[in-house]
């Protein structure tokens, strides 16, 4: 579809859902007028960097891993919320790595992950109503009147903590804190008495031998395993504050959103005919787009189209998110539509979010089991379908909360009040993050020998 009538504003003449009522307008409008003239989060070159590597990613030579929290939070920005976050992708990505033989693109939900789109406007509380909390960009999580209203000095506070994140890790990667050749750096406290340490421990002495070999063989120190990436990713959920930050750029061509790498569109908004879709169609960005059970065969190869006209390999991430119970009978046609529609994306699976149950007292919680059986079921239907499981996406956290249920310590429903932390969905800790990249690699490996 022709971008002629595209514009950073284009989407404000569709239907937007999800997306807050100020109670003041004016207020709204300085906010923006100062976020469009404040600087640039990412640049250009670091996108078409990761475009160049999602293409690999599309023709099955990288992996990709993204993850982190399922809301940021204001509080949560210091640093050593930060730096576990990173430690965690990067114990996962060396798992990857060496089990699945490929590159890693490593994408944290991380630096703008503060709106989240919600199933109903509102939370009764012993009888008081308010507007639900829809992401620290917007409002607060805390039940009063005053947290909840929308408060568009929020999108301020937003993009400056981004910058904070982004800056702080801009800085450990340049001081040589993602090094391949200390893995010890991103050691976590407990790592030594996890049940996945000794696989854990045994795959980092795999790679270091690897590395040590090679350097000794060629004399040379491997310099481009000395820094490893990170990329910014959140979903492009509230289109004024995108488009506060969409961007010409000097010497290329369309226009950037240049508040992260990688926006992705929520399986609520991704109408065709809706406002997110609009605004994505026309950013140079790769992006990604959440499916859910609802989506039917034509809808996405229309997504596609129109999202991915020029069908480029490394533009469209399509991230399925079914359950473990409903993969099996919503993938297939899927991917059977795309091979004959001929269309190009990169697939990814998000085991999380068709995993949500709660518990009897009222927790939000997740399985571990399922979380495993639907990654384990994406790998093998699109074995099947004569597709490929291009990457996972996770709701992660490198601290030790209890937010899941399962995995190698046997978490158990009463033991979730012990460290609960999250602000909207439940994550993974530490262990089962681990523990997950283990049965991918597994499940890697196997995919190609
Ligand atoms: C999320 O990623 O936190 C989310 C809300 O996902 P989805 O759009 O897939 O429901
Ligand atoms: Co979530």
């Amino acid at each position: 579809m022709p971008n002629e009538l595209w514009s950073p504003r284009s989407w404000q003449q569709r239907p937007a859902s999800q997306l807050p009522v100020y109670p003041d307008p004016a207020a709204l409008d300085r906010v923006l007028a100062m976020l469009s003239r404040l600087p640039p989060l990412v640049t250009s070159w670091e996108i078409e960097a990761l475009k160049r590597e999602l293409a690999e990613a599309c023709k099955g030579n990288r992996f990709l891993l993204q993850g982190g929290d399922c809301s940021e939070s204001f509080d949560a920005c210091e640093p050593d919320a930060i730096t576990k976050q990173l430690k965690i992708l990067l114990q996962m990505s060396l798992v990857l790595v060496h089990g699945g033989k490929r590159q890693v693109i490593r994408i944290g939900r991380f630096a703008g992950q503060y709106a989240k789109p919600r199933s109903s406007d509102i939370e009764t509380r012993d009888g008081v109503t308010l507007p639900s909390y829809r992401g620290d960009m917007i409002n607060g999580v805390e039940f009063t009147e005053d947290a909840r209203a929308p408060d568009p000095v929020r999108l301020l506070r937003a993009y400056e903590r981004s910058a904070l994140t982004l800056n702080f890790i801009r800085a450990l990667i340049d001081g040589g804190f993602a090094d391949f050749h200390h893995p010890e750096y991103w050691d976590l406290g407990f790592v030594a008495h996890s049940p996945q340490a000794d696989e854990y421990r045994r795959i980092v002495d795999a790679v270091g031998a690897s590395l040590l070999f090679m350097e000794t063989l060629s004399g040379l120190r491997v310099g481009d395993i000395r820094r490893v990436d990170f990329y910014a990713s959140h979903e492009g959920l509230h289109l004024l504050y995108e488009q506060a930050h969409t961007r010409r750029v000097p010497r290329r061509t369309g226009w950037y959103n240049l508040s992260t790498h990688f926006p992705w569109i929520g399986d609520r908004t991704r109408g065709i005919d809706g406002a997110h879709v609009e605004y994505f169609r026309g950013i140079e960005n790769p992006i990604g787009v959440k499916i859910g059970p609802s989506i039917a065969p034509d809808e996405l190869i229309d997504l596609a189209r129109i999202l991915n006209p020029r069908d480029e390999p490394w533009r469209l991430t399509i991230i399925h998110r079914f359950g473990a119970d409903r993969i099996a009978t919503c993938l297939p046609a899927l991917i059977d539509a795309v091979r004959r529609a001929g269309v190009r994306i990169l697939w990814c699976c998000d085991p999380m979010h068709g995993n949500l149950e709660t518990t009897s007292d009222g927790i939000k919680t997740r399985r571990f089991d399922r979380i495993l059986s639907e990654i384990d079921q994406a790998f093998e239907i699109h074995r099947a379908g004569g597709s490929r499981l291009g990457g996972v996406h996770a709701e992660l956290t490198g601290e030790d909360v209890t937010e899941c249920i399962g995995g190698a310590r046997g978490l158990t429903a009463e033991d979730l009040n012990g460290a609960y932390k999250t602000l909207v969905d439940p994550r993974l800790n530490y262990e089962q993050a681990l523990e997950l990249a283990l049965l991918v690699a597994r499940r890697m490996s196997q995919e190609s020998s």
